[in-house]
């Protein structure tokens, strides 16, 4: 459930018409919903209320200042991938101690800010990774607390380019030298092994992938405890998708119900990572019609002021977002198949093909939905084009998160 609705017959995010957005902020412009955010990381949450357990947004969905803020008020930690991210996290006011650090390639100058930190924990993805945090965590006279992750190679049936954790993908160690790593690591000046760490890929619309990947996960926590460590945590990642069509994915209660059924009895304080499932359904990117036009047998072309630059994800993964015009139509009558393109010169920027919308017309506003993550934190100026402005609502407030970069900015660099 989200914030954007219409209400007599305009585009709201939450109290606020879109085309009051428009008028002040211009376009293209993302548009976040608070009570959206709050709503989605309060099921979530919810879903663990009876488990020792904490969710580290995943910050890479969405990077923003304010969204970081708000979600650290209420009670979320940080999974991180960059040593930028950990400082975007600690400046919103996220502690040190409820953020964990991933990623494959962290360098020397990340995992020293990173210790000097003292997070909750780095996830060590690689043998020579782990020697490297040893040396440098002994030579500050520091230990870093770690999980591995492991790669269990099992399909998340989703995106070939946002599966994780089959063989042939890079991330994590792989099952089977697992035992042998968290023997080496327990000698290792520097080193306490406390947490286990999964992450199979992400959006995710089933249920049995994860319940696979941390069936083998609890195997090996089994093992690694007849082997004398200490595991304290378990680390499940993220990956839980959310509606783009009218497939519904698992719901968090039912998320949560799995993962009861596995490790309810494991004995561990249990870390999420969620990023889409926060963020993806609190934001809509709001644009404006350049033009339409028709080309061959009368295929109609809708060009909009946003572009694959401002979002990706239709180009790179072939992801379907929702595509609304401001003004509410009826869906029974008066509707063309329309392709809805942006005006950058690549044949795959397109946000959607064959949609049913109404005659628009130059300066029509129109909303491309669950755009809150991997949105914004993936766009560029390609094209020379200027980042999009980002704001949030909340109630009848509108915040600039972001301005609009000027061209000048952009010429600047
Ligand atoms: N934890 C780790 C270690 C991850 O690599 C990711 C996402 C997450 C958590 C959060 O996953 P989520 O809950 O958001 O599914 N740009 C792509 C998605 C890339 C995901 C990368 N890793 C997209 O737009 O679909």
């Amino acid at each position: 459930m989200d914030h954007f609705s219409y209400k007599n017959g305009t585009l709201h995010a939450e109290a606020v018409p879109v085309d009051a957005i428009a008028a002040e902020h211009g376009t293209p412009t993302y548009i976040y919903s608070n009570a959206t955010l709050t709503r989605h990381f309060q099921v979530f949450d919810g879903a663990f209320s009876d488990l020792d357990h904490a969710i580290c947004y995943a910050v890479k969905a969405n990077d923003n200042h304010e969204i970081l803020k708000r979600l650290g008020a209420l009670g979320a930690g940080a999974d991180c991938v960059s040593a930028g991210e950990i400082m975007r996290s600690i400046k919103a006011g996220i502690d040190p101690s409820n953020i964990v650090f991933s990623g494959v390639g962290k360098q020397p100058w990340e995992i020293e800010y990173g210790i000097k930190q003292n997070i909750m924990q780095f996830n060590v993805e690689s043998e020579p990774e782990l020697e490297l945090l040893s040396s440098i965590a002994a030579s500050l006279g520091a230990t870093a607390k770690i999980a591995f992750r492991v790669n269990p190679d099992v399909d998340a049936g989703t995106h070939d380019k946002i599966a994780t954790g089959r063989q042939g993908d890079k991330f994590g160690i792989a099952y089977d030298d697992a035992l042998r790593l968290y023997n080496k690591a327990a000698t290792l000046d520097g080193i306490e092994v406390q947490s286990v760490a999964v992450h199979i890929g992400s959006q995710l619309t089933n249920l049995e992938p994860f319940r696979q990947a941390f069936t083998k996960i609890k195997d090996l926590v089994i093992q690694l405890r007849e082997a004398g460590h200490n595991i304290t945590h378990l680390d499940l990642g993220g990956g839980l998708g959310i509606p783009y069509k009218k497939d519904i994915p698992p719901s968090p209660s039912a998320y949560g119900q799995m993962v009861k059924e596995v490790l309810g009895d494991i004995g561990c304080k249990l870390v999420f990572e969620p990023g889409r499932l926060i963020v993806g359904n609190a934001g809509i990117l709001l644009s404006k019609v350049i033009f339409l036009k028709e080309t061959y047998h009368g295929r109609k072309f809708l060009i909009i002021d946003a572009a694959m630059n401002d979002l990706i994800r239709p180009t790179l993964y072939d992801a379907y977002h929702d595509i609304v015009p401001s003004v509410e139509f009826d869906h029974t009558t008066d509707v063309f198949p329309t392709d809805i393109v942006g005006p950058v010169c690549e044949t795959g920027d397109v946000f959607g093909k064959d949609r049913e919308l109404p005659t628009m017309k130059a300066d029509d506003l129109i909303a491309i939905r669950s755009c809150g993550a991997y949105g914004s934190v993936m766009a560029c100026s390609y094209n020379t084009r200027p980042l999009p402005a980002e704001v949030l609502v909340d109630g009848d407030e509108v915040i600039v998160l972001r301005k609009r970069q000027s061209l000048d900015e952009l010429l600047a660099r």
